[in-house]
């Protein structure tokens, strides 16, 4: 763990910690390209026009953040993609794609992947956790992949990021699911040492904490 995170401060430099290069691809529960959403289909074989647009999304968005949302040059997102400039940007337009805020915590967590990591982490400690486990038994693999996707725009659209959260809100989500008081205290440690682990710092350790906590209502229904 010690390799990873001196791993991840060395590849940040002045930036935001870049968790995803550090780990070793065996930290996660699976591959990390099985969890890119632009490389996947639905259960159904194929993408509806809406699915196809969230993906073109997340590809824009990936090249955005890697290029340092520049358009224009040899290392700019259009000559990256193939694209013109004009044609991107017009795509750009089109999906109200717009640069994140340089000061919001989805930036200071490290943009897409920083968020990707931090949620597949957490979604790894809960799923294989004795008493949160139950939550995820029996679902397929699909099921839970998708899930993670959506908790992943779920994430960086509330942290100020570009994606687009297409799920349910967090009370519709949860409420069948009947999750408690207990269950509720059991997540918020794992929270903790996800936090913990990715070294993510106190000031943002505290938005997450808050922001977590303002869902409670929405998520706990039983004692
Ligand atoms: C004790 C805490 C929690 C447990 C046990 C839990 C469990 C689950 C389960 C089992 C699902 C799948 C529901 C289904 O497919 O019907 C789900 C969905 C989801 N959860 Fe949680 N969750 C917890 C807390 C949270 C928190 C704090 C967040 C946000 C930060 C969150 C975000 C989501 C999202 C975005 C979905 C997908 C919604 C959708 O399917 O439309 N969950 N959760």
């Amino acid at each position: 763990m010690k390799n990873v995170v001196e791993r991840a401060v060395i590849l940040a430099g002045e930036g935001p910690l870049r968790f995803e290069e550090a780990l070793p691809s065996s930290s996660f529960s699976y591959p990390a390209h099985v969890s890119q959403p632009q490389a996947r289909t639905s259960a159904r074989g194929f993408l509806t026009a809406k699915e196809f647009e969230r993906s073109e999304r997340n590809n824009l968005v990936a090249a955005m953040e890697t290029s340092g949302w520049r358009l224009a040059g040899a290392d700019g997102a259009a000559a990256q993609l193939g694209m013109t400039v004009s044609k991107l940007r017009s795509r750009l337009k089109a999906l109200n794609i717009k640069k994140p805020e340089p000061a919001s915590l989805y930036m200071r967590l490290g943009a897409s992947r920083g968020i990707e990591t931090f949620a597949r982490d957490l979604f790894g400690r809960a799923i294989g956790h004795p008493q949160l486990g139950r939550f995820w038994k029996g679902r397929s693999t699909y099921g839970v992949m998708r899930e993670e996707q959506l908790l992943v725009a779920y994430l960086s659209s509330a942290a100020g990021g570009p994606a687009e959260y297409a799920g349910r809100d967090m009370k519709k989500a949860h409420h069948d699911l009947r999750i408690t008081a207990s269950d509720w205290e059991a997540f918020n440690a794992i929270l903790n040492e996800t936090l913990v682990a990715l070294r993510v710092p106190e000031t943002e350790r505290r938005e997450v904490a808050a922001f977590t906590e303002s869902l409670k209502l929405d998520i706990v229904v039983e004692d």
